[in-house]
């Protein structure tokens, strides 16, 4: 059996683009054939494989992946697509989960692996999701979800193996953590530091998402059902605090102890997103866009993960990591 992974990709935006530039330049335990790519406007269909360099050059050129034809319906591209899995990368929508949750069902639903990035649908159904691809013995895959390319899952799987996790809590969104990381270390207003982070491209395309704590709640939701098994869903997040109205007096009181205000989201017996006073020496105390998550466990105590997390490269790490798991289980390496 050849030991060739064929891929469908959904969305060539920042992290896909990266994902189809490492597929094109590196080499890895199993070939990663790209049979499909479709963006917002476009589709490339090859049985035999896409040309990756042209398409990422056309994509580059014209802003789409298609030769200008009519953009083919993506469902029927994923159904109809000879691929062992779909790569689904479109923007994380705050209101709702198309097209994505259709993606991915179409996918499971014709026997293809799915390894996502995107947080909502899973914040949203992750019961339903993960019974659905299980009973088609398919896999789901989403460490992309949950602090990009920081393998914050899989340190979840560890800390639960010969032990039993208790709670979790981290700061989980970058853009926010930047923002409160100006204000408070340069003095800078709101409006400003937000301006800077989308300056810096590291603001979702809706801020909403990230400063009003919903991509948080989304990851401590996905969080709390991988590593401790709790069936929460994104209305169970309370209470549920962004930055938005966060005050100049309370950093500033937060400072006279020798603290500084972080966006925390926690998981135990109930999920929380809350702005907290937090100890300079506590690891959770990150600044910039770094993310941290605390697993708290029975009997070996606290592990706890930081680090960058987020941006095309980093998060492209996560899918490929994904990627070739699914490749261990297919050839059964
Ligand atoms: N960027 C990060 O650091 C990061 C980290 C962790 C997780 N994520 C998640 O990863 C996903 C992708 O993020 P990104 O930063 O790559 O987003 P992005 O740069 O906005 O790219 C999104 C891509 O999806 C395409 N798209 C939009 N609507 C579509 C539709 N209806 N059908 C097909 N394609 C569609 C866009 O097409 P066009 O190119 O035509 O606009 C674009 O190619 C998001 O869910 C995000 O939350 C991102």
């Amino acid at each position: 059996m050849s030991r060739e992974i064929r891929v469908v990709i959904v969305g060539l935006g920042t992290v896909g683009m990266s994902l189809a530039r490492r597929i094109l330049s590196e080499r890895y335990t199993y070939g990663i054939r790209v049979v499909a790519a479709i963006d917002s406007k476009s589709a490339a269909v090859d049985d035999g494989g896409l040309n990756l360099r042209r398409v990422l050059l056309r994509k580059k050129r014209t802003g789409a992946i298609g030769d200008g034809a009519e953009r083919p319906e993506p469902l029927a591209v994923i159904k109809e697509a000879d691929a062992d899995v779909l790569v689904e990368l479109t923007p994380t929508d705050p209101a709702h989960t198309e097209p994505s949750l259709s993606h991915i069902s179409m996918a499971l639903s014709t026997g293809k692996d799915v390894v996502t990035a995107n947080k909502m649908p899973l914040a949203l159904h992750y019961r339903r999701l993960l019974a659905d691809a299980e009973s088609r013995g398919r896999a789901l895959m989403y460490s992309a979800c949950v602090g990009g390319g920081l393998p914050v899952l899989d340190l979840g799987d560890l800390c639960a193996q010969a032990d039993e996790v208790t709670a979790i809590d981290g700061v989980l969104n970058a853009t926010s953590n930047f923002i409160l990381s100006e204000m408070q270390e340069r003095g800078v207003g709101f409006e400003s530091a937000l301006g800077e982070a989308r300056r810096l491209g590291y603001a979702e395309a809706d801020p909403g998402l990230d400063i009003d704590g919903v991509d948080s709640a989304c990851k401590i939701v996905i969080l709390a059902d991988h590593v401790l098994g709790k069936g929460f869903t994104l209305d169970d997040v309370r209470p549920f605090e962004g930055i938005r109205g966060i005050s100049r007096a309370r950093m500033e009181k937060a400072r006279r102890k020798g603290k500084r205000l972080r966006m925390i989201a926690s998981a135990d017996d109930g999920v929380s997103v809350k702005v907290e006073e937090v100890s300079e020496a506590d690891p959770l105390c990150v600044r910039g866009t770094d993310n941290a998550v605390r697993f708290d466990c029975e009997f070996s105590g606290p592990r706890i993960i930081q680090g960058p997390a987020g941006g095309g490269d980093a998060t492209s790490t996560a899918v490929l990591r994904d990627l070739l798991a699914i490749g261990r289980l297919r050839f059964g390496d």
